[in-house]
């Protein structure tokens, strides 16, 4: 990382910045000034097609944000992480959750394949009858108890892969502290046939140890045998002694190790809802598309490498349009859940203002992702997209192949509005300026195509995410690794907690006004609701 040279190419961005603006040439004008727009701006990797020829970026521009990457050590980088140095510097700890897909080289690790087989074998367990809940009552629900990178990756993985879900055993998700989530999942089941999943790396997130303890306490109020509870849970943890101590039978406890950060784990035992939704060969499976993801990010050259690319348009924006955020629009209603998903791993990541000396950064770092999957955006934020004063660069996902047993022209047709909506936001439409129907055109998006939505490519387009976020990182000069304002929102939470708990000691005064005010006016309101019962 050579400071001097990467403020030589920031002034060189801004100087092509202001030559772009000043031209007043549009995005579509740039593919006359280009007959290899197209060709210049496409890359194709197994199963994914990646087109950002629609970027408000012309040659020089671009140009020079590759040369930025080289100052920056983004290609020294890469091969940092995938060799296992300490980058996550605050933490002290690689972060190597590439080494959970690496599973057919010399440096794959004993302990990924071993967990792998665990994995395998309590999946086949269960689905036959070989592990059973109380009364040898065969399994027929499995319900994920996590929080954030606990919940979110596999949450989304089993939802979007729903056409591969195995028969017999439904898998659900409960996360959230608010006891309605976990009382309305547990909804009409059977605690004989339910088998809970603790995910929590620590064993320590309050949302995620409350909610167990609330699934223990349904077990036994519905008459399961205290000596039986461990027949209704399974655990994955890097702290296996709160696991038992919590009663989940030591064999069914599953490892997870600090280099694995939480919202980058869904490929570890984290995944193991997954592997029971979808089958152990189809977890493999995506396991391979994330490799297929990973071998592209370490081997092609910046200039032809996706997640870079992906990066650099968000850091262009970000740093010279002001954008002030990011959406993420799948046209695919498997894909739901991705926008959330990605929240965590771009926001958690890229929330941070030190850098990775510790030094306080001088300009922006990660901007807010949202997003909801299309059509429906069309007929709510999308005109804001088209005609608001908001610079919104757009990413556009679209699955060219119908998942099984949808009709084809229906799908067609939501191809189209993808296509369509993108091609709009450029062209705009040639009104008067002053007329209400004038759009400007000029938005820019690019559009990543998956040939089918199934887990190879779910595991490539997760995977190409999280090496776009980690480039975003190395550009800022930040650690995409920790989350330590994430931490000191669960310390308040405590103490508040305390606050409010039996036997509080009125301690208010340590806290300011408002915060005095609301602890106040809910001690005296839930008081009153007491007294009414
Ligand atoms: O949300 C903060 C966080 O620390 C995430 O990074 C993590 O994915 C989540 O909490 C859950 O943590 P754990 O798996 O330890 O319960």
């Amino acid at each position: 990382m050579d400071s001097k040279e990467i403020d030589k190419v920031r002034k060189s961005l801004l100087e092509a910045h202001q030559k772009l603006l000043a031209s007043n040439l549009n995005i579509e004008e740039l593919f006359a000034t280009d007959p290899e727009r197209v060709a210049n701006h496409t890359i194709d990797i197994p199963q994914v097609h990646f087109d950002f020829s629609k970027a408000q970026l012309n040659a020089e521009s671009r140009d020079l944000l590759f040369e930025l990457c080289k100052a920056c050590g983004v290609e020294e980088a890469i091969k940092s992480m995938f060799s296992g140095e300490e980058i996550n510097t605050t933490e002290n700890r690689p972060a190597l959750h590439t080494a959970l897909r690496d599973l057919d080289s010399q440096e794959s690790r004993p302990e990924v394949i071993e967990t792998l087989d665990r994995i395998e074998n309590f999946v086949r367990s269960i689905r036959e009858g070989r592990r059973t809940g109380s009364d040898n009552a065969k399994i027929k629900t499995v319900i994920n108890i996590g929080i954030g990178g606990s919940d979110l990756g596999p949450a989304l993985v089993v939802d979007a892969l729903n056409h591969f879900h195995e028969k017999d055993i439904e898998v659900r998700f409960v996360s959230n502290l608010d006891p309605n989530h976990l009382k309305r999942t547990l909804k009409s089941l059977d605690p004989k046939t339910t088998l809970f999943i603790i995910a929590s790396k620590s064993f320590k997130t309050l949302e995620t140890l409350t909610n167990a303890t609330a699934a223990k306490t349904w077990l036994l109020e519905e008459g399961i045998k205290n000596a039986s509870i461990g027949k209704h849970f399974a655990a994955i943890t890097s702290n296996p002694t709160l696991a038992s101590d919590f009663g989940v039978e030591i064999d069914c406890v599953f490892p997870i190790w600090d280099w694995v950060g939480g919202r980058f784990s869904l490929w570890s035992a984290i995944g193991l809802p997954i592997a029971i939704a979808i089958g152990f060969k189809n977890f493999q499976e995506l396991l391979a598309g994330a490799r297929s993801a990973d071998m592209h990010f370490y081997d092609a050259p910046i200039n032809k490498n996706i997640p870079v690319i992906m990066a650099i348009l968000t850091y262009w924006y970000r740093e010279y349009f002001q954008a002030g955020s990011t959406a993420v629009i799948p046209y695919s209603h498997d894909l739901a859940l991705f926008p959330s998903y990605l929240q965590q791993l771009h926001m958690e990541s890229l929330g941070k203002s030190v850098t990775r000396n510790g030094e306080e950064v001088k300009g922006k770092t990660g901007d807010v992702i949202w997003g909801s999957s299309g059509t429906n955006g069309q007929h709510s934020y999308f005109q804001l997209f088209h005609q608001g004063t908001e610079f919104i660069p757009i990413e556009f996902i679209a699955v060219v192949n119908p998942s099984s047993g949808i009709d084809t022209d229906q799908h067609t047709k939501l191809l189209s509005n993808c296509i369509g909506q993108s091609f709009a936001l450029m062209r705009g439409n040639k009104q008067n300026k002053k007329n209400a129907t004038y759009t400007s055109g000029n938005r820019p998006s690019n559009t990543l195509l998956l040939a089918q939505l199934d887990p190879f490519s779910l595991g490539n387009l997760l995977a190409l995410y999280e090496h776009k976020t980690f480039t975003l990182s190395v550009l800022w000069d930040i650690n995409a690794f920790d989350q330590w304002g994430v931490e000191l929102g669960k310390e308040t939470a405590k103490d508040i907690y305390t606050e409010l708990g039996k036997g509080s000691r009125n301690e208010t005064e340590r806290y300011d006004e408002s915060t005095q005010g609301l602890l106040k006016i809910i001690k005296k309101w839930s008081l009153a609701s007491k007294k009414e019962i």
